[in-house]
């Protein structure tokens, strides 16, 4: 019987002209949707939207979750970010992104609607179409992270080795990186060759930038709010 289901559900994700996994997208009715701007980073800090006194204010239930020191063990949202002095919390590990089918990926990001910090979407899902080099791949990141450098729209993807920005404290704390974190402080890492100055924990997500993402630096997006899928939701514990 187990075995049973498990073949219905596999027949129903697969794109039968591809034969590539194909999950269901659901857009939701009256949600946001627009053109927006890319950046990268990963600055190993606690996401904002891990606070727990958000949860009072916000639509989520339950902030993101934010790691212990390596990056696996779930700690509690009470702690300060380890990109403070005193903090110990750090960006979980797996909250990085991965691949699904040759043309959409999965992920995280950080974002502003409104520029500056914008915690309202927080937990929510957006499916970037990209345009430019990279038009035909997608990507449906859950929305981790806000905070006051961001402009209006900006999704600044959670991506290993995609630069420390203003926080590189993080990483020094938890990884023994540089104090430019690795590659430049913005942008990150050059190549996919230099992934390998990444622990190994990171490098995934970091030549997912040179391989799925083509190394096209930034593109251009148009978004649109859809479901969040059960696997991303999954890895966080917070749900829109
Ligand atoms: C990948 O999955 C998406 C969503 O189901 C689907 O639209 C797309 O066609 C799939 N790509 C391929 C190459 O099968
Ligand atoms: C959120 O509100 C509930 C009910 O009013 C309260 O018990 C709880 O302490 C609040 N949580 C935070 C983090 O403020
Ligand atoms: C960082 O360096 C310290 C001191 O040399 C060492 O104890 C620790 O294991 C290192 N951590 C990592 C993640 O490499």
């Amino acid at each position: 019987m187990k075995g049973f289901v498990v073949l219905l559900i596999t027949v129903a994700f697969f794109d039968a002209s591809t034969g590539e996994p194909s999950p269901e997208i659901i857009p939701v009715e009256g949600g946001l949707s627009g053109d927006g701007i890319t950046t990268r980073y990963w600055d190993c800090c606690k996401p904002s939207c891990g606070w727990a006194d958000l949860v009072n204010n916000t639509r989520f239930k339950t902030p993101v979750h934010t790691c212990a020191i390596d990056g696996i063990e779930i700690i509690d949202p009470q702690q300060q970010s380890g990109c403070a002095d005193v903090g110990a919390a750090y960006t979980c590990s797996n909250q990085q992104p991965f691949v699904v089918n040759s043309t959409l990926a999965y992920g995280f990001s950080a974002v502003s609607f409104t520029g500056g910090e914008d915690y309202h979407m927080c937990c929510s899902c957006m499916l970037l179409n990209f345009q430019g080099q990279l038009s035909g791949k997608k990507m449906l990141v859950q929305i981790t992270n806000t905070g006051s450098p961001l402009a209006v729209n900006q999704f600044d993807i959670e991506l290993p080795g995609g630069g420390v920005g203003i926080y590189p404290h993080g990483c020094m704390k938890q990884w023994n990186a540089s104090e430019t974190g690795w590659g430049d402080t913005f942008g990150g890492v050059h190549s996919d060759a230099e992934c390998s100055e990444l622990p190994a924990v990171l490098q995934p997500g970091c030549h997912f930038r040179f391989q799925f993402m083509e190394g096209v630096s930034n593109p251009p997006v148009t978004f649109q709010q859809v479901q969040c899928p059960r696997e991303l939701v999954a890895i966080t514990g917070c749900e829109y």
